[in-house]
């Protein structure tokens, strides 16, 4: 009988560089950027930190149609060019949220690493071992939103990017949203969410905007019709407090990120800005 925890059998490894991915470590490191341009620190929170470095397996599928496809075009977007100069700093090696994160951080800025799986988070230890004001925890990210918001700084990114496995997570990343939110209102929060039909997505969001009283940015990138009920017909990001900026930068880059990664037919991407009910 298998006893391993549903949780624990999930494994970035498999989908690192996908599509999804490339949707939306281009929007971290946009965002980061977006803070950094302020002499003033912040923190960087991830909730769901994964091993940080992947090697692109030949023998995987995934990759290919993600990075693979990036390394095959010339990108041409500022935050494209950028992303792909810091993601892939060697030939088949892929770097997730906290790696970009760890590469573009100054010494004034501070970063919280969560990662519940114990092989992931050891190899996120060891990566980022010789790193100072880097904390990482092995242990359940959504505890971060309690234990670290505030930050002193007044100033962060909070990156939330669970597996999914469980429907669950859906009305987690919305209690960590809110609660989020009541502790630190002005903090920059990014979530990822698959689209797995385009209506479940809407509801979500529209429970989320109903909740939040705060500009929600929204980026979609799909790949096959968002009503296919594929398993993964798109990807999702869910901005709050989205940085000045990012809404007219992103509609110049993911037009060209959906050119370059999925060109069929069936395949589409959309920016939108909700903006928070009126009272
Ligand atoms: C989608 S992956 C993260 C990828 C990473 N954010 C990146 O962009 O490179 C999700 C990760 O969350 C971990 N995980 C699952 N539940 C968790 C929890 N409650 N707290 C922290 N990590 C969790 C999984 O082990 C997995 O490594």
């Amino acid at each position: 009988m298998d006893l391993t925890p549903k949780s624990m059998k999930y494994r970035h490894s498999f989908h690192a560089g996908n599509f999804a991915d490339v949707h939306k470590h281009v929007t971290l490191v946009a965002l980061l950027d977006a803070l950094l341009r302020k002499d003033a620190g912040f923190l960087y929170v991830d909730t769901h930190a994964g091993r940080g470095s992947y090697a692109l397996d030949p023998a995987q599928a995934e990759w290919r149609d993600g990075i693979g496809k990036v390394l095959g075009a010339t990108p041409r977007s500022p935050e494209l060019v950028r992303w792909l100069a810091l993601g892939c700093p060697k030939p088949a090696t892929y770097l997730g949220s906290p790696m970009l994160a760890a590469a573009v951080l100054r010494e004034l800025d501070r970063a919280a690493l969560y990662e519940s799986d114990p092989v992931e988070c050891a190899a996120l230890r060891e990566s980022l071992a010789a790193r100072a004001r880097t904390h990482v925890a092995c242990s359940d990210g959504y505890q971060a939103i309690k234990a670290l918001l505030p930050p002193p700084q007044r100033r962060g990114l909070i990156f939330i990017d669970p597996p999914y496995e469980e429907p669950a997570d859906f009305e987690r990343v919305g209690e960590a949203l809110t609660n989020g939110l009541q502790r630190f209102a002005t903090g920059v929060f990014c979530v990822w969410a698959p689209i797995k039909h385009l209506d479940d997505l809407e509801r979500w969001v529209t429970r989320l905007a109903r909740r939040i009283t705060r500009p929600l940015l929204l980026s979609q990138l799909w790949r096959a019709p968002r009503d296919a009920r594929a398993s993964l017909a798109g990807s999702a990001l869910l901005i709050v407090n989205p940085p000045w900026r990012i809404e007219d930068r992103m509609r110049a880059w993911l037009p060209e990120l959906q050119r370059i990664l999925a060109d069929n037919s069936g395949a589409g991407s959309a920016v939108s800005l909700i903006a928070p009910p009126a009272v």
